[in-house]
């Protein structure tokens, strides 16, 4: 199963209580570490985190600059436990405006854990979908099919999760989540747990997933 999710809701947890928005992050990059640890045992095989769009380059630089490198020491310390656990990790997205040491430290990651076969983690960063579409009909050329076009922009997503209560997709995975389960939760990200991500996953497994066409099963089929 390939499950993405919308990480949302730092800024807000921080205010609550009183810290910088750089705490809620902070607090943010271990519900990462708990929900890349937890997923494997759900049955979900590919997971892809918004970790940073390209909206959000608009914030203060103190901000996006306390981002970036939260996301250089994640990378630092969870590279070896990736490792151990056959994580494959991945960025999605624009690399040429991350800063130099960041785009290092992924290739290098990307490198190190690229046999790792039980989870496929993709972080998106500086990341939007609408472009992501324009690069592959740019490269697929005029006459490209749905397929050619699906091979180059990535895999179907199964089941999104969006946390904080918004329920808006936020230019992430548009053509991927053509057909996608949507399970938007309350819980801001740095409260999120494996418990949180296993409800989630029970609900996509609870509702019945037609793509289109008319159930097999008469006692389940709907109006
Ligand atoms: C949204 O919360 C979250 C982000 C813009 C960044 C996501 C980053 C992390 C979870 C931490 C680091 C990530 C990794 C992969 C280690 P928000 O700031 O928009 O919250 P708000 O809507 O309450 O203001």
């Amino acid at each position: 199963m390939h499950a993405a999710i919308i990480m949302d809701g730092n800024g807000r947890w921080a205010n609550r209580r009183g810290l910088p928005r750089a705490a809620g992050h902070r607090t943010g990059a271990a519900a990462v570490r708990r929900t890349v640890e937890a997923a494997p045992d759900l049955g979900i095989s590919t997971l892809t985190l918004y970790a940073f769009s390209e909206d959000n380059w608009s914030r203060p630089p103190r901000e996006v600059s306390a981002l970036m490198k939260l996301l250089g020491r994640y990378l630092t310390q969870e590279t070896s436990r990736c490792i151990a656990n056959g994580v494959r990790l991945q960025a999605i997205g624009r690399r040429d405006r991350l800063p130099a040491p960041l785009v290092a430290l992924l290739e290098e990651t990307e490198h190190k854990t690229a046999g790792g076969t039980r989870l496929h983690l993709r972080l998106a960063l500086d990341y939007s979908s609408r472009q992501s579409i324009v690069e592959a009909a740019r490269r697929a050329g005029g006459t490209a099919t749905e397929q050619q076009l699906s091979a180059l922009i990535g895999p179907d997503v199964d089941l999104l999760i969006r946390t904080s209560g918004e329920q808006r997709l936020s230019d992430f995975l548009l053509w991927e989540c053509a057909y996608a389960e949507l399970v938007f939760t309350p819980r801001l990200w740095p409260d999120f747990t494996a418990q949180d991500l296993a409800q989630a996953v029970a609900e996509f497994h609870s509702r019945e997933r037609r793509f289109g066409g008319v159930t097999a099963d008469p006692a389940r089929r709907t109006a």
